[in-house]
């Protein structure tokens, strides 16, 4: 794959983003070249086209976030909101998320990920295209501070049973409430799914110190 984000050096790297630049795919900026490791980091997973991410930057400006998001164009289309909101604690990146965290993010950098209304894969035979598996419930768990939080929607009640039953089983990870969202922190999918009447799984699980061994 080539790189789609302008380098430093390329026409068009002089406007304002918060898009981080990628010169390549195997040569990812320094995490803590760009986030403060004073001050927490919060990532939201498949951000779509930010709704959630864009609320929750204006209304904690003390927190930096992180939307992790494969789509170029809602990439694009965060960024201009994010330029015209002027929120200095927001980043993007448009990267695959299993690789975002194995290979961008440091392990024990997070306080907190979100992932909201991840892609179902519905039918059984495209389970394995979730994102949501053992290798990735490692990454989040290594990602994650000490005591740091997953939080999960979906209105997929079968893939949320899934991730709880995951979790519930996995030793590193306790379960605690769903966090209290402001109307104006619903995602994007949420409103159209709840607009339709339809239930919605939410849980938070805690990573435990040392993996609660
Ligand atoms: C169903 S949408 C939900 C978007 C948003 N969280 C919301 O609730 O409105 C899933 C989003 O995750 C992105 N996505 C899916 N798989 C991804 C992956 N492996 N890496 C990065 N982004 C991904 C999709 O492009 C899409 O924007």
């Amino acid at each position: 794959m080539s790189p789609t984000i302008p380098a430093p050096n390329e026409p068009g790297a002089d406007t304002p983003t918060c898009i981080i630049r990628q010169t390549h795919l195997t040569d990812l900026p320094v995490f803590q070249d760009i986030f403060d490791p004073s001050r927490p980091v919060e990532v939201d997973i498949g951000c779509g086209k930010g709704r959630f991410l864009l609320a929750r930057a204006a209304a904690h400006p003390d927190i930096q976030y992180l939307g992790i998001e494969r789509l170029l164009l809602r990439v694009r289309k965060i960024d201009r909101k994010a330029q015209r909101g002027g929120l200095g604690n927001l980043r993007l990146i448009r990267l695959e998320a299993a690789y975002t965290l194995q290979y961008f993010i440091p392990e024990h950098a997070v306080r907190r990920f979100f992932l909201f209304f991840p892609d179902p894969w519905p039918k059984r035979r495209h389970h394995k295209r979730r994102l949501f598996d053992e290798a990735f419930r490692t990454l989040l768990w290594t990602r994650l501070v000490p005591g740091g939080e997953i939080q999960v929607a979906t209105d997929h009640l079968d893939y949320f049973g899934e991730m709880q039953r995951q979790l519930d089983g996995d030793p590193r990870f306790e379960a605690v409430p769903a966090m209290e969202r402001a109307p104006e922190e619903q995602t994007d999918f949420e409103l159209i799914f709840r607009g339709q009447g339809l239930p919605i799984g939410a849980g938070g699980y805690r990573a435990r110190p040392a993996g609660g061994l």
